[in-house]
């Protein structure tokens, strides 16, 4: 039997009961749904729309379904399609009469608005929390390392020299525009909908921000039409969830080159790498591949959502029901992307002394080589072009520039005198670089001071 069977004479075919139910999804918002449906009780029986008796009896009836459905002792049916309507169901089942009034004033169009608001305000609560954690931990982590010298790369060619603990407040800094992204995200999904009905309201007199008020909303949507054909808060977040992914799939990466015998610049804990089925040496950076690898997954749910959403005219189409898989699934793995990713950072061992050797190689120093004879008066294009050719002869001389004898720097320039060596050493490179935002330990050690500030005000 079909909640909405009266005006049918036949059953509907078992192929589409099949192909446009959707409880073997959304039964996932069962606690959502029976929240959203005791909140709409409470109303309908304080506005006299039904009874107390029938309120409570209501309101007792779904407290025991939730608990039921919780302990694994409810068998969904196909045929109710959706969790709105195997609930309503159990319900009418359970207490009979009473539970054929929960559904007045209400269709399921507000319904599964009301219940996928709810998901995502959750969610990102939750993801909120794993980003929380995460930038803890890179603040710690930079502040163990505001003296661990490392190259800074562009086009993956050494570049400038800079500090792991500046490197990683890079990517504290990309977490925290995604925890800005979340929480505006949240301000819009904040927006209690039921009172749309199907989408044109009701006649009915309902208290709706009373509705608001019992299930936590800041307030009440401000029109029908878009209250149940408005998914954009899924999008929003699926957006969020994308960069936050294009984040991690970039530190991933980083970790993936910096676990090369090449690279060697960090040591994965046993814990978090795997090994191979046939080449015993093999210790393989799985997990960070795998985290760059779903970040594919979490696009393709934007995009595909993005498409879903893009021909609908006002209001509910069924189309709407395939905004469910991408948000859960998006959800569960960046939640474990996040998570898992935190431990490995955690565990993770960075050699120091190889990156320090890293930061001395490939001309680091280069710029500061240059930067040293403008302040001796060459303009600043001729000491590039001295110091490129600098660089080309210790190239053929397998040297690097501090390995240049006086007499060899006299070549370059009459110019260069003792003082060259302390001017491009590594320390110097790094400590002098004092410009607000800049790797000197100074600067890197306010950053973190504004970072600790930030987190202390989320
Ligand atoms: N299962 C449906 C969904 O997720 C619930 C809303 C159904 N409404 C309707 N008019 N068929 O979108």
């Amino acid at each position: 039997m079909k909640l909405w069977g009266g005006r049918f004479e036949k059953a509907t075919d078992a192929a589409v009961d099949d192909f446009h139910s959707s409880i073997h999804f959304d039964w996932k918002l069962y606690e959502e749904d029976i929240h959203g449906s005791m909140a709409h009780a409470r109303m309908l029986a304080k506005q006299g729309i039904i009874t107390d008796a029938e309120g409570e009896a209501i309101v007792k009836g779904l407290e025991g379904i939730l608990q039921d459905i919780a302990a694994g002792k409810v068998e969904f049916s196909l045929a109710a399609e959706d969790i709105h309507m195997n609930v309503e169901t159990l319900l009418i089942g359970r207490i009979g009469e009473a539970g054929k009034k929960l559904h007045t004033g209400r269709s399921r169009n507000d319904q599964v608005a009301l219940d996928v608001r709810l998901y995502t305000k959750s969610a990102i609560d939750e993801i909120t929390g794993d980003l929380v954690t995460l930038e803890n931990l890179l603040l710690k982590l930079a502040e163990e390392h505001l003296d661990t010298m490392m190259p800074g790369y562009t086009h993956l060619q050494k570049a400038q020299p800079i500090t792991l603990a500046h490197h990683l407040m890079a990517y504290f800094q990309m977490f925290r525009r995604d925890l800005g992204r979340l929480s505006d995200c949240k301000v819009r999904t904040d927006e209690m909908p039921l009172g749309a009905g199907a989408l044109a309201g009701t006649t009915y007199d309902l208290d709706r921000e009373y509705v608001a008020r019992q299930l936590g909303f800041a307030r009440v949507t401000e029109n029908s039409l878009d209250s149940v054909s408005d998914r954009d808060f899924v999008i929003e977040f699926l957006s969020a969830a994308s960069l936050i992914m294009m984040h991690l799939s970039r530190f991933c990466e980083e970790l993936v080159l910096w676990s090369t015998q090449e690279f060697s610049f960090v040591t994965m804990d046993d814990g978090y790498a795997t090994g191979s089925s046939i080449m015993p040496q093999k210790k393989n950076p799985d997990v960070a591949e795998l985290i760059r690898g779903k970040s594919g997954r979490v696009f393709g749910h934007l995009m595909g959502l993005l498409t879903t959403m893009k021909g609908l005219p006002l209001a509910y189409n069924k189309d709407m029901q395939e905004d469910k898989e991408p948000l859960f699934d998006a959800h569960s793995n960046l939640h474990k992307c996040l998570t898992t990713f935190t431990g490995m950072l955690a565990t993770i061992t960075f050699r120091k002394d190889v990156m320090h050797r890293g930061a001395l190689g490939g001309f680091a120093n280069a710029t500061d080589f240059a930067d040293y004879l403008v302040r001796k008066g060459i303009p600043f294009r001729d000491a590039h072009e001295i110091t490129g050719k600098a660089v080309l002869y210790c190239i053929k001389h397998e040297k690097s520039l501090l390995d240049l004898s006086a007499e060899e720097l006299k070549d370059f320039s009459p110019l260069i005198g003792e003082d060259l060596y302390g001017a491009i050493s590594l320390e110097t490179c790094v400590n002098e670089r004092k410009v607000y935002g800049g790797p000197a330990k100074v600067q890197v050690e306010q950053a973190i001071v504004n970072g600790r500030a930030f987190m202390a005000k989320l």
